[in-house]
């Protein structure tokens, strides 16, 4: 077929990182036969690199016009977006998005409405930018049992622990340094906060064990309390600090899902993780353990993504999500347990926080220069004191896979029926 003769009409809606990025690949390859025919943007104020005849003001507009074969949805607006998305799908339209929080917050409802009316909703640009993960799992690995999904999902705060282990930067100036950066949200809780990764971890537990899973229960510990002692002590046994997050099936056939610090020595591919990249590992039952690595954000890496979903719309793909209808119930917190590094620069606020998470009194190591505990710590612990843990700004991190207890009650979240 001759694709510069019938090119594929897309609408996109917003026109920032991802959108000029996604827009600036199609215009260096005009043999694709793909026209961005309509784009929406919010403020008519802002300078653009395009002519003001190519804007739109309202996204409504894209909704509208039935003559665009695709729509491509990259707005920072979480709730607009899954107004605009769902609205497409009930249309019956084909949906590009990059909108990881959306999607975590309503995936079983978006996959739902794709069915009812028969659109198609694609999203490999929302899991880790550039890194073809969501389709290697939907698709590749369709039948194959996975032991687990865990990596490095969020660019930001990989890039603050690198700066801090490498240039010995503290946590503030390193933070400054990923906003001037630009791998960093206006709102650092985010990525630091470990929010963002925790949506892509909900993601991948629809592709790779079909649980569809509710964000707000799934356990996020994040780095704004590491400090340079931290780094230091990891350093001192051969390890980094980095932000793990991990899908993965329990001996019990439960799905566990969390994200929290960990700390990794040179035996696993995520050590090497550094800067602004991202890394995933698939840890199959007869593949074995495969490794992707890339950048996991910027405008043409993560347009580079979202080209791929409308070329493959345009192929006819669609997701299968070939595991929901058996999908296992999750275990998210209760009967878990992680051998846990807990640390904060007073000891006699550790003290207490080892009540909190009842670990012994001996499980700490009172050094006056750097003062941190270790022990196992069960999940519901760090689950329920968790808003506590971070307003006073103790660093937790695990040192190896969670456990299951051997006193381990039901699972606490049955995964959400998709029909
Ligand atoms: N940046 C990355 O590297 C990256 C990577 C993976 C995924 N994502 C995801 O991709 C999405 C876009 O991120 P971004 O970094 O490109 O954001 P951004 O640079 O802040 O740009 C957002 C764009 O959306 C437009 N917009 C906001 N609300 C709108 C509305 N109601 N109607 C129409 N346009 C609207 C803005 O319009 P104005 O230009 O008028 O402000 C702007 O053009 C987000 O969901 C993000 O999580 C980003």
């Amino acid at each position: 077929m001759n694709h510069s003769e019938h090119p594929l009409r897309l609408g996109l809606i917003g026109f920032g990182c991802v959108g000029q990025g996604f827009y600036d690949i199609i215009e260096q390859q005009p043999g694709l036969g793909l026209a961005v025919a309509r784009i929406a943007v919010k403020s008519p104020n802002k300078p653009r690199t395009l002519p003001p005849d190519r804007f739109t003001y309202h996204a409504d507009d894209l909704l509208h016009d039935p003559t665009l074969d695709v729509l491509v949805e990259v707005i920072d607006d979480a709730a607009e977006a899954f107004r605009l998305v769902s609205t497409a799908l009930r249309q019956g339209r084909r949906v590009v998005t990059a909108n990881k929080a959306m999607l975590a917050r309503h995936l079983p409802e978006l996959v739902q409405l794709e069915q009812e009316f028969g659109g198609t909703l694609l999203y490999e640009a929302a899991v880790c930018g550039s890194i073809p993960v969501v389709r290697t799992l939907d698709s590749y690995f369709s039948h194959e049992p996975l032991r687990a999904v865990r990596g490095i999902f969020n660019g930001s705060s990989n890039y603050v622990l690198t700066r801090m282990s490498e240039a010995g930067s503290d946590y503030a100036t390193a933070l400054a340094e990923a906003q001037v950066q630009g791998f960093a949200e206006t709102d650092p809780l985010l990525d630091m906060g470990a929010f963002d990764p925790r949506s892509k971890a909900v993601i991948l537990a629809a592709h790779a064990y079909g649980a569809f899973l509710n964000p707000d229960e799934v356990l996020n510990l994040g780095i704004e309390a590491v400090g340079a002692a931290d780094i230091a002590y990891a350093a001192a046994r051969g390890q980094k600090v980095k932000v793990v997050a991990s899908v993965e099936r329990l001996p019990n056939g439960r799905v566990a899902a969390l994200v929290t610090p960990q700390l990794l020595g040179p035996e696993s591919p995520l050590y090497a993780v550094e800067q602004e990249f991202n890394g995933i590992i698939i840890d199959a039952e007869y593949a074995g353990a495969q490794f992707l690595a890339g950048r996991g954000a910027g405008g043409h890496p993560t347009g580079s993504a979202v080209l791929a979903d409308v070329l493959a719309l345009r192929r006819g793909h669609r997701y299968g999500y070939a595991r929901r209808a058996a999908a296992p119930a999750a275990q998210l917190t209760e009967g878990l347990e992680l051998d846990a590094y807990v640390s904060h620069p007073d000891a006699g606020v550790l003290r207490e926080v080892l009540t909190w998470l009842e670990l012994p009194p001996d499980a700490l190591h009172p050094d006056s220069a750097h003062p941190y505990a270790t022990g196992p710590v069960a999940l519901q612990q760090l689950w329920a004191w968790r808003k506590e843990l971070r307003a006073a700004g103790i660093f937790v991190a695990r040192r190896g896979a969670v456990r299951t207890v051997a006193d381990a009650v039901p699972a606490h979240a049955e995964v959400a029926a998709v029909a």
